[in-house]
C-alpha cells in the first residue's frame, strides 16, 4: 500500500512539480489529491473567477436560466468529480453573471444518500472555493416543522443540526484548507442575513427564519422522528446543505443559506410526502425564490 502511495505521489510530483513537504501530504490526503486533480480539469476548460458560489437545491435549478452564462462544465468532464443520480439534478457548474457579480453555479448537487462518502459530497464547495469564491450561498429544498409554516415559504437558515450525518472533515485534516478544530458558533454570516431580510423585505417576499436539520435519507422522517427534530429546536429538515456548510466555515468562506420549504415535515401534513410533490413545490415558488437570489446576491456583492 504504502509502495503505491508512493508512485502516486511520485506521478503528483512529475505531473505538478511540487516539492518535498507537499509530497508528503499528499500521501495522507487522498481528498486533497483527488480535489486538486479536479481543479486541474476545470483550470483547463475554464478562465473565470467567480467571487460568489451558489448551490441550487430540488427543483430550484431553473435558476440557471437567470444568469448571464459566459461557460458551463459538466461534472462528468471533470476527473474524479462526484456525479448525481437524483433525476431533476441537472449536473454541471455554470459560470457567469448574476448582474455584474461573477458567479459559479452548481446546477445540481450530490447527496449523501446516493452513497458518496461525505468528503466526495463536499468536493464540489471545495472546489469553487479554489476557484476563487469567497461566499456560498446554499439553497435547499425542505420539510417546513416550524409552527405555521406553509408549503412554499422560504427559510432563512440562521443555524443548523449536522450531529445526524458524518462530518466532512473526518480524516486527515487538509491543513492547505483549514485548521483541525474549525469554529462553528456562527455558520450563517449575520451580515448576509441582513442583506437577505432586506432584499425580501424589497420584494414583498415573507421570509421565515429558523435553524435546518440535515439528515441522511433518502426515505421521507416518520412523524415521530419529526417530532424529534422540532424538540431539538429544527424549523425544517432536509437532506443536504449543513455538510457543505461546515466544509466551506473550514476553508473561512462566508455562508448564507435559504430554505424553499416545499411541504409541512411528515406527521406535521397529514398527506404522504413523495419527490414529485417536493418538485412541484419548488417548481411553482421558483420565480418568487429566483428574485429573492438575485436580489440578496447584488446585496452581498456591495460588501466584497
Ligand atoms: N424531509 C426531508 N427532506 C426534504 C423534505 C422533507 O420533508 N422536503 C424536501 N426535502
Amino acid at each position: 500500500e504504502i509502495a503505491q502511495c508512493l508512485v502516486g505521489s511520485e506521478m503528483c510530483i512529475r505531473d505538478r512539480n511540487i516539492g518535498q513537504g507537499e509530497e508528503w501530504r499528499m500521501i495522507m490526503n487522498p481528498a486533497y489529491e483527488k480535489l486538486l486533480k479536479c481543479y486541474d480539469s476545470y483550470k483547463a476548460k475554464i478562465d473565470f473567477t467567480p467571487k460568489v458560489a451558489l448551490i441550487l437545491g430540488s427543483g430550484l435549478g431553473d435558476y440557471a436560466d437567470d444568469i448571464r452564462v459566459v461557460d458551463t462544465l459538466d461534472y462528468h468532464d471533470i476527473e474524479g468529480f462526484p456525479v448525481s443520480t437524483v433525476p431533476g439534478h441537472k449536473g454541471r457548474f455554470i459560470f457567469g453573471y448574476v448582474d455584474d457579480v461573477p458567479v459559479v453555479c452548481m446546477q445540481g448537487r450530490v447527496h449523501y444518500y446516493e452513497g458518496y462518502e461525505m468528503s466526495d459530497v463536499v468536493l464540489p464547495t471545495r472546489l469553487m472555493k479554489m476557484m476563487g469564491a469567497e461566499v456560498l450561498f446554499l439553497t435547499n429544498a425542505a420539510g417546513g416543522i416550524q409552527l405555521g409554516m406553509h408549503a412554499g415559504d422560504f427559510m432563512l437558515i440562521k443555524d443548523q443540526i449536522a450531529s445526524f450525518v458524518p462530518s466532512p472533515l473526518r480524516g486527515a485534516n487538509i491543513e492547505e484548507l483549514g485548521v483541525r478544530f474549525p469554529d462553528m458558533s456562527q455558520i450563517y454570516d449575520l451580515e448576509f442575513q441582513k442583506i437577505a431580510r432586506k432584499a425580501a423585505a424589497s420584494l414583498d417576499i415573507d421570509l421565515m427564519e429558523g435553524v435546518y436539520l440535515q439528515l441522511t435519507g433518502p426515505q421521507y422522517e416518520s412523524p415521530q422522528e419529526i417530532a424529534m427534530c422540532r424538540t431539538l429546536g429544527a424549523d425544517a429538515v432536509g437532506m443536504s446543505t449543513a455538510c457543505e456548510a461546515i466544509a466551506a466555515r473550514h476553508m473561512g468562506m462566508r455562508v448564507i443559506g435559504i430554505s424553499c420549504i416545499t411541504n409541512l415535515a411528515a406527521g406535521i401534513s397529514p398527506q404522504p410526502l413523495c419527490h414529485a410533490e417536493v418538485q412541484e413545490a419548488a417548481d411553482m415558488v421558483a420565480p418568487q425564490f429566483k428574485k429573492l437570489v438575485a436580489a440578496t446576491i447584488q446585496g452581498i456583492a456591495k460588501t466584497l
